[in-house]
């Protein structure tokens, strides 16, 4: 029986049809359940920050590209606004940033080394306003207590919310820790505003900061 020459051709693409793996910022990591080394995920050996809930990236790009000795990494769960962030990194040619896309507690505790984190920044988080869904809010002991695990001494924590009584609240949590003190958001920070951020301005909103500094153990 003949083969047509056609099927046995067809199985091989020409060379330069061989597809290259797009580059992308989005770090997958290999297992969820080992923690990474974060130095094989980010190419230069530097401080790195981390921004939780980092949405379409905004605060990320303007920040890494101002700070290009340091390190950023997004965490963010939906998958359009972690591909925003990518897109919009390549674009301004970043490479001290990568975007992790998972849930937040989780990557804080599981995938972040001990100690390391000069910063970890978390901007406008869901305030759940009803007291019954209060439960649901990002910041709450445990996870300020992950993310002292996660800070090295004197490594800072960084947050802001337009709702006044989360803003209480992450006050009183993180007052709370002993491993926290009050500290200031530099007015190079304070600078560079979130996407959600300008569209709280824009309407006449005002926003609120805190910072905190990790004390030694
Ligand atoms: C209100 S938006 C603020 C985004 C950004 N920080 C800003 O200020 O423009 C909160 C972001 O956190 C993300 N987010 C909420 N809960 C999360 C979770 N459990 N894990 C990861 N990301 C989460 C949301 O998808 C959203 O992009």
């Amino acid at each position: 029986m003949s083969i047509p020459s056609s099927s046995l051709t067809a199985e091989v693409p020409p060379l330069n049809r061989v597809s290259q793996p797009a580059p992308t910022l989005v770090w997958k990591p290999e297992s969820i359940i080992q923690r990474p080394r974060l130095a094989e995920v980010l190419p230069q050996e530097q401080p790195f920050e981390v921004e939780v809930g980092c949405g379409d990236g905004s605060f990320l790009i303007r920040y890494a590209q101002a700070h290009p000795e340091r390190n950023f990494l997004g965490i963010e769960r939906l998958l359009g606004r972690t591909r925003k962030t990518d897109r919009k990194g390549l674009r301004a040619g970043l490479r001290n940033l990568r975007v992790l896309r998972l849930e937040a507690a989780y990557s804080v505790e599981f995938m972040l080394p001990a100690a390391a984190a000069a910063a970890v920044h978390v901007y406008f988080p869901d305030p759940w306003p009803k007291r019954r869904h209060h439960g649901r809010r990002l910041i709450n002991p445990a996870f300020v207590a992950t993310v002292c695990r996660a800070l090295a001494p004197g490594g800072r924590f960084y947050l802001r919310t337009d709702d006044l009584d989360y803003f209480k609240h992450m006050g009183e949590v993180c007052g709370a820790c002993p491993l926290l003190k009050r500290a200031e958001t530099p007015p190079d920070l304070a600078a560079v505003i979130t996407d959600f951020e300008r569209g709280f301005l824009a309407r006449g909103v005002a926003t609120n900061r805190l910072a905190f500094e990790r004390l030694p153990d």
